[in-house]
């Protein structure tokens, strides 16, 4: 991690082949730091073919053309650069390019046998995190649901955390991007599986995202905040490998699944509430937190204030989810047991759609 890290990109790049393929979305391609991590590669007579087609909640057939192309084009290593969506398709495309396994094979935990091509991930946002997880998120759009790949042989074998590549991450993707952060490290920190190396990484960067997050959000150039929100985003993206997440995240998947909220909007407008909702037995980590965001008494108000600031405090109703809705949502959420069976307290379907309508 720094700045400037994308430049050791080739050096790494070179002692896995001469043959790459970078996995990233039509947002990333036009820009000027894309171009000359291009330039760079060529200089290192590194042959790049750029994948170009990631859209935000990838449906799994992204993956299918992606590992199509690496076969094709006999790619000796996959470079991811984008936000999650785009490090998300990378990882799981190392797999099914070096074993010609079928995407939906490899949902659940630990459904993938071994590890795939050699992967180096570079986030332009902070973030999922997703460049240090061993968690790859896809839409199954014939069942509406965003669905999970986990495996230890997801990990990247290189992740390059350069801030500079976030300058030009517009100030709504800045906040929401950043709520995700913020929310992983909350979910792992008030984690019924909590471990105590991971809560001083969840901490840090509960801590980061306060200090930094509304002045990132602000001031897009500013580059101390982004730096501080990229090392935020990395040690989340660390806390979800040990812990993970929890109801958040649980609630959130119908959410970016049926109405395509995105990922870290989904998180921040639900938050507040699910915390609300834990806060009987969180109350000690709630504490803490709001401390941690700049001494506040209480962490829930702390983290609504923040959200505020930052533009993220938006309503379900806003995004097309009619009150209707939220029966078959809460049915839905109950699905997502790897996250809910994480969370201090235990969320009921009646519980879910309470959380539910307190936040539409
Ligand atoms: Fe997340």
């Amino acid at each position: 991690m720094g700045l400037g890290a994308r430049q050791e990109l080739a050096r790494l790049v070179e002692s896995y082949g001469n043959r790459a393929l970078v996995v990233t979305d039509p947002g990333i391609v036009g820009q000027e730091a894309f171009r000359g991590i291009l330039e760079q590669l060529q200089g290192a007579a590194c042959e790049t073919v750029v994948f170009g087609e990631v859209v935000p909640d990838p449906p799994l057939e992204i993956v299918e053309k992606c590992a199509a192309q690496a076969v094709r084009t006999r790619a000796e290593v996959i470079i991811g650069i984008g936000g999650g969506s785009a490090l998300d398709v990378a990882k799981v495309t190392a797999v099914v390019a070096k074993h010609g396994c079928e995407v939906p094979s490899l949902f659940g935990i630990d459904q993938v046998s071994q590890r795939g091509l050699p992967t180096v991930l570079m986030p332009t946002t902070a973030g999922t995190g997703s460049e240090v997880t061993p968690i790859a998120v896809l839409s199954d759009e014939s069942q509406q649901l965003k669905r999970g790949i986990v495996s230890d042989f997801l990990l990247a074998d290189h992740a390059l955390v350069d801030p500079e590549l976030c300058l030009t991450l517009p100030p709504g993707p800045t906040a929401y991007t950043g709520m995700d952060t913020l929310t992983h490290a909350i979910e792992a920190y008030t984690n019924k599986f909590a471990v105590p190396l991971i809560d001083g990484f969840a901490l840090e960067a509960v801590r980061l995202t306060g200090a930094s997050l509304l002045a990132a959000v602000q001031e897009p150039a500013n580059i101390e905040a982004r730096y501080a929100m990229s090392r935020a985003s990395f040690l989340g993206g660390l806390c979800l490998k040990s812990v993970n997440t929890a109801a958040v995240h649980a609630l959130a998947y119908p959410l970016g699944g049926r109405f395509s909220v995105p990922h870290g909007v989904a998180n921040a407008l639900l938050l507040p509430h699910v915390m609300r909702f834990n806060a009987s037995v969180s109350s000690d980590r709630y504490r803490t937190i709001g401390q941690c965001l700049g001494g506040f008494e209480d962490g829930v108000a702390a983290v609504q204030e923040i959200s505020v600031a930052v533009g993220t405090d938006r309503r379900m109703r806003d995004f097309g989810v009619e009150r209707k809705h939220l029966a078959e949502m809460a049915a839905a959420a109950m699905e997502v047991r790897r996250l809910l069976k994480n969370n201090p307290r235990e969320v009921t379907e009646r519980d879910a759609l309470a959380i539910y309508e307190a936040a539409w």
